[in-house]
């Protein structure tokens, strides 16, 4: 059976919140501009940056060939690494958490049944020199994927690696890596022809935050045994579910007016928190994609807007013990976005066994899924109560169908949104100015002029180091 994710926005509104809720005739007041946002991400899918939002339709000879890759990396491989970072690491991570083993790669070979699976996403000496006292290379299959092919990150990682494969395996060492990459632009794809590295491409139309539903993250589920049919049915069914461009009827672009009437009130945090550690990951990637996709200085009129709303992650009920206490008494400042997970695929019942110990007794008996949501029920209550705004994703059970269904929701969310805003919703300007600086702290060449800056720009004072 289908099973479909739901959004419960009682806590939004005037009804339940007073008047930090929001009135029906507030969001009729952007009915509009939600529907103008809405035809924009209708008409132009596929197009321009848009191409994520044709992923889920136009891709069956990519995926026959993504599984089949998959299916040979699984029988000949001990282990696979991912190599890529932001848009290249996030989406892989969050599928892996949702989808697969908590305790994916202690499992037994049996048990697990593929290879053991890592992503570095970062370029930390010590992370590095960690990985290769796990790993041998000899058995190792490398994915590296970078869209631009030129992030210095993915670049030194791959450096490392075909060194390492080259002194270990001589020739063979190319039917270790698997390139994923820009068809055209780039280092990486000259190196992956230069080479002959089997080579997946990410459109020119998918930025990196958005190309989870591309080979970026659908050949990492594949080799993890994840049904990416059916991950990319579960998106469509949600992008098929979202024609309407009446905001009551359409949940993705009902949660980007919330958030777009809650900016304009002054709510510049989003929270994700989902309730399942299965879902941990999905709030990781969820503040990239939001953070990175509307934080703009400018909007489309050239008119500075500094534009956004800064994305938090946490994880009931574990941050119900670190961060709940701010949200329900700190400033009024955060929309609260819960992830409640219906059914858990395993329960485990807590035990009977105090009955003199009251205080404690009344837990026995329970399954751990029911203390976890009535725990996430109490904090909605508790949120509710201190009229703090707060709105409710349910998915019936994490799959492959239903995880589709949400990063669709995510991703056409922050696409409604940035419309709404009026904002550049694909670019990274400011992730770019970083990157320049990193190539002309190393002396890049093309970059002596980003180097002058940089060696202009005022020399630190000791007056303000202490320790
Ligand atoms: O969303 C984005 O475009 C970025 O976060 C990129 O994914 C990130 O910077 C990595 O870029 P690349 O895939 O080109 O290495």
């Amino acid at each position: 059976m289908k099973q479909n994710i739901r959004l419960d926005y009682n806590n939004m509104m005037a009804d339940y919140l007073g008047s930090e809720g929001f009135t029906d005739a507030e969001l009729d007041a952007v009915a509009a501009k939600a529907a103008t946002a809405h035809a924009y991400v209708e008409q132009n899918a596929g197009k321009g940056m848009l191409g994520w939002a044709r992923l889920a339709y136009d891709q069956d000879a990519i995926v026959e060939d993504i599984v089949a890759t998959a299916n040979d990396i699984r029988s000949n491989f001990k282990a696979f690494v991912v190599l890529g970072i932001g848009g290249s690491a996030l989406g892989p991570i969050a599928v892996f958490q949702a989808l697969k083993h908590m305790h994916y790669n202690e499992l037994s070979d049996q048990k697990r049944g593929g290879p053991k699976f890592y992503v570095e996403d970062n370029v930390d000496p010590e992370r590095m020199n960690a990985l290769f006292d796990v790993i041998d290379p000899a058995t190792t299959c490398f994915n590296v994927i970078t869209k631009s092919g030129a992030t210095s990150e993915t670049m030194s990682q791959y450096l490392i690696i075909s060194r390492v494969l080259q002194d270990k395996l001589g020739a063979d060492w190319t039917k270790h890596v698997v390139a994923t990459t820009d068809c055209e632009k780039g280092n990486l794809i000259k190196l992956a022809k230069k080479e002959g590295f089997k080579t997946f491409y990410i459109p020119s139309s998918v930025g990196g935050r958005f190309s989870e539903l591309s080979p970026v993250g659908l050949l990492p589920a594949a080799v993890l045994g994840i049904d990416v049919k059916t991950l990319l049915e579960g998106a469509k069914d949600m992008q098929e579910r979202s024609k309407s461009a009446d905001l009551r009827q359409n949940a993705p672009l009902l949660c980007a007016a919330l958030q777009y009437v809650s900016m304009g009130k002054g709510k510049n945090i989003s929270v994700m928190m989902p309730y399942a550690d299965s879902l941990k990951y999905i709030a990781d990637w969820y503040c990239q994609l939001w953070g990175e996709s509307l934080g703009k200085a400018v909007d489309l009129d050239g008119k500075t807007v500094y534009a956004g709303q800064t994305p938090v992650k946490a994880l009931g009920v574990t941050d119900q013990h670190s961060q709940i206490q701010l949200y329900t008494e700190g400033p009024f400042d955060k929309v609260v976005t819960f992830i409640a997970v219906d059914r858990f695929r395993q329960e485990y019942r807590i035990p009977e066994g105090l009955p003199d110990f009251p205080d404690v007794n009344f837990l026995c008996g329970n399954d751990m899924g029911t203390l976890l949501n009535n725990e996430r029920k109490a904090t909605e209550y508790a949120l509710t109560k201190a009229k703090r705004l707060n709105h409710t994703i349910y998915v019936p059970e994490v799959n492959e169908y239903t995880l589709g269904q949400l990063l669709m929701l995510f991703m056409l969310e922050t696409a409604y949104c940035g419309a709404m805003l009026n904002i550049n919703t694909f670019n990274q300007p400011g992730v770019e100015e970083g990157k320049k600086a990193t190539f002309a702290l190393f002396d890049r060449k093309g970059f002596e002029e980003k180097k002058q800056e940089l060696l202009s720009a005022k020399a630190k004072s000791d007056k303000y180091i202490i320790g």
